[in-house]
């Protein structure tokens, strides 16, 4: 079975998504790790964000693999060196939008998308997935939530790993990302017509989730 969530930032997708892999007993693939580790490349080789013809070429020439670790977490790979952390960084954060919206960097993409679920068994989150990468996927959820209440989240996350980042800076992160992933030309983020649409805001991840597996159990 091939399960497509997308949704803005913020919304609860990866925990909601790799809960429903792990108790469903399939893969989880966290589609914005992928562009995450290929905007990390791109930091590294100190390409100019706006060098599309670069982006393209290392799109290409680069090799970014998932691992759904024992434990439940998922371990990304740039070029066979383990990532995870490093792609979660603000900075990361900060450029990811810009190199996601470019169209061969997003056809590069597709295919690795494609290739990871071809044996049909995975959970897929993401912003294109029902619409784009798997648009014939067995489950689509639209997850979402207001504004504030993603801000306020994210946040949330973020103080973990970075003890002085301010809601207002993640507040205008939050808005630049929505601004871009939702108005680009390519595969922007959209709801599939048939994804199950769910109001996250007022709701518990577990909530979520036991709204999913019903749904995928039960379709009304
Ligand atoms: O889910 P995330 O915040 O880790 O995603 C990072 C960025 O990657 C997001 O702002 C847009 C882009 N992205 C995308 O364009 N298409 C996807 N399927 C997943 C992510």
């Amino acid at each position: 079975m091939i399960i497509a969530i997308d949704g803005p930032a913020g919304a609860g997708k990866s925990s909601v998504a790799k809960i429903i892999a792990k108790k469903l007993g399939l893969l989880y693939i966290d589609t914005g790790a992928m562009y995450r580790a290929l905007t990390l490349k791109a930091l590294e080789d100190k390409i100019d964000i706006n060098d599309t013809a670069r982006l393209i070429e290392i799109s290409r020439r680069t090799q970014i693999s998932l691992r759904n670790s024992p434990d439940g977490s998922l371990e990304v790979f740039l070029d066979g060196r383990d990532v995870s952390a490093k792609i979660r960084q603000p900075q990361i954060t900060r450029f990811v939008s810009d190199v996601a919206r470019v169209k061969e960097v997003r056809e590069v993409m597709l295919g690795l998308q494609r290739e990871l679920g071809q044996n049909g068994n995975a959970v897929l989150d993401g912003r294109d997935i029902g619409t784009v990468v798997f648009p014939g996927a067995d489950k689509k959820f639209y997850i979402d939530a207001d504004f504030k209440e993603r801000v306020k989240r994210r946040h949330k996350e973020l103080l973990a790993t970075d003890s002085k980042i301010t809601a207002v800076e993640v507040e205008a992160d939050l808005s630049n990302r929505d601004k871009i992933d939702s108005t680009r030309e390519f595969a922007p983020l959209k709801k599939a017509q048939d994804a199950l649409y769910i109001d996250t805001t007022d709701m518990t991840i577990e909530e979520v989730v036991q709204r999913i597996l019903l749904h995928i159990k039960n379709p009304k």
